[in-house]
């Protein structure tokens, strides 16, 4: 399903609605989590309607899509920092049932953060942004469908897209642990936010083009339930 709406907030607020019915439905519901900019306004309405409805969420579990390597966890732009600010403290979650990759490197932290996932009986909904290359997570073109999480390396435009969270390019991160392709493909909800100009191009390409490992979000054509909540701009090169 695709929704498009002019307006950023209304689509942050329709997919808020989509994890708040999750929850409603299941308190124990698992939530995959994006960081970037694109979810933030959905965040915000999470938790804003969340404690409008009194919902309890004490026993919500989350597991963040991804997380740089080589940054201390306490860095204000790990995505641990990130999830912590963004997410847990305005969505009003429990931090220890948050779960975000460890981004030390270490050997083994990849599966173990894929069988976390299992053990935790799967992920409900999954929320996603989309890189202007079409990359889900830190899944850049060319990453098999298959993948399970895993370490990679981040091409030069998803470093100069993420310079802006950084003093300069240099300070960004050039590896990263992320969810693969595969592990995404296996929540039970894709729900996928994209906004501006900049992203017209790989929603087109995602929602229309062929599927194809050189465009990661294509995979999404697949999946049975999946909704898109795209802006206007974002929406402009669809047919
Ligand atoms: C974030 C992530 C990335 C972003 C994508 C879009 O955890 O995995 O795939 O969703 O790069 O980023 P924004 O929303 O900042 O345009």
């Amino acid at each position: 399903q695709i929704h498009i709406s002019p307006d950023a907030e209304a689509l942050g607020d329709a997919l808020a609605q989509r994890i708040v019915a999750a929850v409603q439905a299941n308190p124990t519901a698992v939530i995959g989590l994006a960081t970037g900019s694109s979810p933030v306004a959905a965040y915000r309405a999470w938790g804003r309607i969340a404690t409008s409805l009194g919902l309890d969420q004490n026993r919500v579990r989350g597991f963040a899509l991804d997380e740089y390597i080589g940054l201390e966890a306490g860095h204000p732009e790990s995505y641990h920092s990130v999830i912590q600010r963004d997410v847990v403290e305005v969505v009003g979650l429990d931090p220890h049932l948050v779960h975000v990759p460890n981004g030390n490197g270490e050997p083994g932290e990849a599966e173990a953060y894929d069988r976390a996932i299992r053990e935790a009986g799967g992920i409900d909904v999954q929320i996603l942004g989309i890189g202007r290359n079409g990359h889900l997570g830190f899944n850049e073109p060319g990453t098999a469908f298959d993948s399970r999480t895993h370490v990679v390396d981040l091409t030069a435009e998803t470093i100069a897209d993420n310079a802006r969270f950084f003093a300069s390019s240099a300070e960004v991160p050039t590896t990263a642990i992320t969810q693969g392709l595969g592990t995404i493909f296996e929540a039970r909800e894709l729900v996928v936010i994209a906004t501006g100009s900049a992203k017209a191009a790989a929603v087109a390409a995602a929602l229309e083009g062929p599927c194809t490992e050189e465009l990661p979000a294509s995979l999404l054509q697949r999946h049975p339930n999946v909704h898109w909540f795209i802006d206007e701009d974002a929406a402009s090169l669809l047919s």
